[in-house]
């Protein structure tokens, strides 16, 4: 049985097609602000092991304990079990000065499914970042009118996931059903066979580019917007950036 983080990375990589488009954006934002950073929601490391791998002063941040086992195993050896709504770094010890840059990527704000915990998340960002620092992040509009029945959505490397979603208000709800296939099963039964069945759900609000800004507003920040090719971006103030 593959374990949660494992299928969350196969997800990724063959349901999102998300190699790494955004990595090149993180890493030159760290690269220009010249500082730690934080990544909230850092999942198994995917964004964090790469700038690290960069020769950066990483965190990562990341509410459940075997998302961030795996991140360890792909070398961001700073990890912090905290909710990223409240989370404190007391700048003492290892981690001594405030984050230069502290990231949310692939929608994980939107994982919070009311207006007062992002901004509650956006406010404690704001309370540990450095003088010239800036929060990045990516949201989406998913664009999902109604539901829709469960389907096949990926198969490949012996992983089938068959996905529904329900729409309820502000918030969609993505049912994944992971079915590992083929061999045989533990009873001797024949190649094809489901072997074993991971279930959950993800909630997440539906709406987080069209949002965004009055959620960075409430938090008391500025927003500037940007795209992945906003490298150039000149960096004068504190500021809140959604690519
Ligand atoms: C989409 S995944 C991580 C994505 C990762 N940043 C990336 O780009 O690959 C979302 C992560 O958010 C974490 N998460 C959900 N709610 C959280 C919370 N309140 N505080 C911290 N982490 C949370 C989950 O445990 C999960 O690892």
């Amino acid at each position: 049985m593959r374990s949660t983080a494992d299928l969350y990375d196969w997800e990724l990589q063959h349901l999102h097609h998300r190699i790494d488009q955004d990595v090149g954006f993180y890493r030159g934002l760290a690269r220009a602000l010249e500082g730690p950073v934080l990544e909230l929601a850092c999942g198994t490391g995917r964004v964090a092991a790469a700038l690290v791998d960069a020769g950066m002063d990483v965190v990562g941040l990341d509410i459940d304990s075997a998302m961030l086992r795996s991140a360890r195993a792909r070398g961001v050896d700073r990890v912090v079990q905290a909710d990223m709504r409240s989370f404190a770094f007391s700048f003492s010890g290892a981690i001594s000065r405030p984050f230069s840059l502290i990231t949310v990527p692939y929608n994980s704000l939107q994982l919070l499914l009311d207006d007062e915990s992002i901004v509650a998340c956006l406010r404690c960002a704001a309370r540990h970042l450095a003088g010239h620092g800036l929060i990045a992040f990516e949201v989406t509009d998913f664009g999902v009118a109604g539901d829709v029945e469960p389907e096949v959505l990926a198969e490949a490397d012996g992983v089938r996931l068959i996905g529904s979603l329900s729409v309820q208000g502000d918030v969609l709800h993505y049912r994944r059903r992971f079915e590992e296939v083929g061999g045989t099963t533990e009873h001797g039964a024949a190649a094809g066979a489901v072997r074993a069945v991971h279930q959950d759900t993800v909630s997440l609000r539906r709406n987080g580019a069209s949002m965004a800004e009055r959620w960075v507003a409430a938090a008391g920040l500025t927003m500037v917007s940007a795209d992945w090719s906003g490298l150039g971006l000149r960096v004068t103030a504190r500021t809140t950036i959604t690519p």
